[in-house]
């Protein structure tokens, strides 16, 4: 397959594909890998990499957008995953802010985008685009801790995937969505974005940048990307990051 590295065994793809990038892999460059040791998910978690049965994948994006629209690209190649699975599996997927893919309320799919740093690569910057997807992901190859809240396209389709079909449909339209993100503006991928959002007038709680549990209504993702969150004295909220999670504390919403 052109521009795409594939490994038996590394420790994260995001890693060596940001290398590659620095040695000036092409926009598009992708690096995939059958199992990662130090697979890394958002927030300092560690993304389960299960041998064989996921696609654990990192794509080297090099784009005309300014510095400060690269968090938009994190929502944008989000999108572009969800429509390439839709196609793939005929499945309803959904999106989590700022990017969780979801299918049947369980997550089946994480995105990590990481940056070249601000002042040390102006002028070539890329970002990368870190996506662990669980394609034939049996029950029994998730953590018990995760059984009810995590899936896979196995388990949702009764299918066996082929991983590099699943990469090349990825690719494909993470690409072109980034290209239309280039060329139109944002404005259409984010009302795309918003057909599949699974949080939009949800109550939901979050540690706010204070060290408070703050809960509000997700008014959705704004232009800019940003999560609006409303809480009951009626201040609206822009979350930039964090952990969003549906507020259980609170029955009488
Ligand atoms: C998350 O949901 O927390 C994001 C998970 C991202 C995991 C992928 S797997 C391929 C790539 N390499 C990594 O080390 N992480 C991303």
């Amino acid at each position: 397959m052109k521009n795409t590295l594939y490994l038996h065994s590394t420790d994260s793809t995001n890693k060596i594909a940001f290398e590659r990038a620095q040695q000036g892999a092409p926009h598009g460059f992708g690096v995939i890998a059958a199992t990662q040791t130090g697979g890394r998910g958002r927030l300092g978690k560690k993304w389960q990499s299960v041998p064989g049965k996921g696609l654990y994948c990192s794509l080297i994006i090099r784009s005309k957008l300014e510095i400060s629209d690269y968090p938009k690209i994190t929502m944008t190649s989000g999108l572009g995953v969800a429509v390439a699975l839709e196609k793939l599996t005929g499945l309803e997927i959904g999106l989590k802010w700022p990017n969780d893919i979801y299918s049947s309320g369980k997550k089946c799919c994480g995105i990590l985008s990481e940056s070249s740093p601000v002042g040390q690569a102006e002028d070539t910057p890329f970002a990368i685009v870190g996506i662990g997807i669980n394609v034939n992901t049996e029950r029994d190859d998730f953590p018990k801790e995760l059984h009810t809240t995590a899936t896979s396209l196995f388990l949702e389709t009764d299918q066996v995937f082929n991983l590099d079909e699943v990469f090349l449909e990825v690719r494909e339209q993470v690409l072109q969505l980034i290209k239309e993100h280039e060329n139109d503006g944002f404005a259409g991928i984010l009302s795309r974005w918003k057909e599949r959002d699974i949080l939009y007038d949800k109550w939901l709680e979050w540690v706010a940048n204070s060290g408070e549990v703050v809960y509000g209504k997700s008014l959705g993702p704004d232009e800019a990307g940003q999560l609006i969150v409303c809480d009951e004295g009626g201040t609206c909220h822009q979350v930039i990051s964090g952990d969003i999670q549906l507020a259980k504390t609170i029955t009488s919403r």
